[in-house]
């Protein structure tokens, strides 16, 4: 969601925060802004729009500044604007936050404040917040008491850095609910909401736990919790490379992840098939191995993109382990009192690791005793590390705000959970072995489909003038159509629906006509001649088909006007493939439309909030 850099140490500051900035604009972007302390005043910058804004305002001013804390918003409480924009100050001026997440009792805390005399300019609940460690400021004198006691008075979620002019040799960062990250440097420091901001300076990282803050002086830092229980904390290496997020030639990240593809795939089954034994090995999962062999029922949960790959898991476990699943968006899940009983597990999935509803669901799990499994692309994640065991995808970051490289790793995951579940069940060597073999060819299939690139391009030209898309698909192609759906959504503003072909006739048949353009996923499965079928009652009613389908089928040119090819695999495999030509026909099309790609409207790429 929104981004929070801070530095202290030797190097320019506002260099170091603009940089930072610029790696975390990805997560929200309608606003940006930095303080730095300058000749032992506090200043601040701040600007609605992009970073680039920013830079513009700072623009012929040097600054010498060595320490400095900077935020990249994405509105929650009031519009973006400059005023809304953080960081927001006290009412003295001189201490200075930024903030991640939503301080839930901001309203009567606002009322306490005002009260009191305190005074406010922004709408925000962020500014409740930095008025009131000013309030305890004046009262303690003492920098990081005042942060302190100010956040046991908060409720809700937080992850903040102040500075301050009465105490300039310092940042605190706080968390609760929201991520951040500590890079330790040589007499440096770096916080940040995301490793991506820190990796260029340092790889040493603490990830604060929730309820802990830290003190960064400039030669050492110190962790306590928010009751002010001294704590410590081990130093993880964080172990990516700064290549992997830059664009390294491609037009935009999500251009760039797509074509990752045939690499995190693999990335994300490597070390884990034991091909001649025909199963899967995952270490992650050594944990709770018993719980595994006795589990009754599981439950997928997860949002946006990752709630998709679970639907894909239901179908992949039902079939291969006879194991009864059900999925549920997250956001449901957490509120709606869910049943869990002795054997049941509960499997979370999260690129990000940090979606606040997912996140809410896994401690809502937790609490009624479930062993919780994390499906899960970032390290050392709230989400990894709040759950009892789990699996990473390895698919590195991903930086485009549509999920797509995330979205087939998590399906090689769920496929080789599958397998592992299976082989511990009835599912024979035999069946272990085809499917081991078809997860290692999906590489170089993939690759055989992003050469047809240029195809999908042309495509999306000749279909860039619609307003509307149907997506259809069946059996384990019903979430690559919802997927396929959200993903021309998200970056290209154009109204789709995702759909199980066969639920057409039912209503969204209604919509077809000469000018609607529907995607059909129509591989060579078992179900092939139903969709072909459903895509017959499409033509004759002049509907506009694209299929995709499996590579030599000839049958289907006859039906539809457009066919985009994907090599065989096992019709579990499948979505894996499927749903490449799906990333790239909302990928062109967004560009043909002259959409911010990696930047859609209101959108944010991990969002923290509810
Ligand atoms: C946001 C992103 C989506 C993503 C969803 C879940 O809405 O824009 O792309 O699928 O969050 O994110 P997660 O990190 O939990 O997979």
């Amino acid at each position: 969601m929104c981004g929070i850099v801070g530095y202290i140490g030797k190097r320019n500051a506002v260099k170091v925060l603009i940089n930072g900035l610029q790696r975390l604009e990805y997560r929200g972007y309608d606003s940006a802004g930095l303080s730095i302390v300058e000749n032992g005043e506090l200043v601040t910058f701040k600007k609605k729009g992009k970073v680039a804004e920013l830079v513009k305002l700072l623009e012929d001013r040097n600054f010498d500044s060595t320490v400095g804390i900077a935020h990249t918003r994405w509105a929650t409480h009031g519009e973006p604007s400059d005023i809304n924009a953080h960081p927001h100050t006290d009412n003295s001026g001189k201490i200075s936050i930024v903030h991640n997440g939503i301080i839930e009792n901001y309203h009567s805390l606002k009322q306490m404040l005002i009260s009191k005399g305190y005074t406010f300019v922004s709408e925000t609940d962020t500014e409740v917040l930095a008025v009131l460690i000013g309030y305890f400021y004046e009262k303690t004198k003492d920098l990081e008491e005042a942060v302190r006691t100010a956040l046991s008075e908060v409720q809700g979620t937080f992850g903040i850095a102040v500075l301050s002019s009465y105490e300039p040799d310092k940042i605190i960062a706080a968390r609760r609910g929201s991520p951040m990250i500590v890079g330790i440097g040589e007499n440096e420091f770096i916080v940040a909401s995301d490793a991506a901001a820190i990796i260029q300076y340092t790889r040493q990282v603490i990830y604060l736990s929730d309820n802990e803050m830290v003190t960064l002086n400039r030669e050492s830092y110190n962790t306590k919790t928010i009751d002010n229980v001294v704590t410590n904390n081990i130093i993880h290496l964080v172990d990516f490379d700064l290549s992997k997020i830059e664009k390294g030639g491609f037009e935009h990240f999500m251009l760039k992840e797509i074509f990752e593809q045939p690499q995190t795939i693999r990335d994300s089954f490597r070390g884990r098939l034991l091909v001649e034994e025909g199963e899967a090995r995952l270490g992650g999962l050594l944990p709770v191995l018993d719980k595994l062999r006795e589990v009754d029922r599981i439950i997928i949960t997860g949002c946006g993109t990752s709630w998709h790959a679970g639907l894909v898991g239901e179908y992949l476990i039902e079939n291969l382990c006879g194991i009864p699943v059900e999925v549920e968006y997250a956001s449901e899940f957490r509120y709606r009192n869910p049943i869990i009983r002795k054997n049941d597990i509960v499997i979370a999935i999260s690129q990000s690791g940090e979606t606040a509803d997912t996140l809410a669901a896994v401690q809502e799990a937790k609490q009624k005793n479930a062993t919780v499994l994390g499906i899960v692309n970032v390290v050392g994640s709230s989400i990894a590390r709040e759950t009892n065991a789990g699996v990473y995808i390895h698919a590195g970051p991903e930086i485009g705000v549509a999920s797509t490289k995330a979205f087939t790793s998590q399906l090689v995951v769920l496929s080789l959970i599958a397998l592992f579940l299976g082989r511990m069940r009835n599912l024979s060597k035999i069946e272990g072995i085809q499917i081991a073999r078809a997860i290692k060819e999906l590489p170089s299939q993939v690759e055989k489909i992003l050469d047809k690139a240029e195809q999908i391009r042309e495509i999306a030209r000749e279909f860039s003038y619609s307003r509307n898309f149907l997506y259809l698909g069946r059996g384990y192609n019903f979430p690559v159509a919802l997927e396929g759906a959200l993903k021309l959504k998200e970056i290209s503003y154009i109204h789709a629906e995702g759909y199980p072909s066969a639920e057409m006739k039912h209503g969204p048949i209604a919509l077809i006509d000469e000018n609607m353009p529907v995607v059909f996923i129509a591989p060579k499965d078992e179900i092939y001649d139903k969709v072909i079928s459903n895509i017959e009652e499409v033509r004759s009613r002049k509907g506009r088909v694209i299929a995709v389908a499996t590579e030599n089928d000839e049958r289907i040119t006859k039906f539809a006007e457009r066919v985009i090819y994907v090599p065989d695999t096992l019709p579990m495999l499948t979505p894996i493939l499927t749903v490449i030509p799906l990333q790239l026909l909302a990928y062109y099309m967004a560009v043909e439309l002259g959409c911010n790609v990696d930047q859609p409207r209101n959108l944010a790429k991990s969002v923290t909030v509810e």
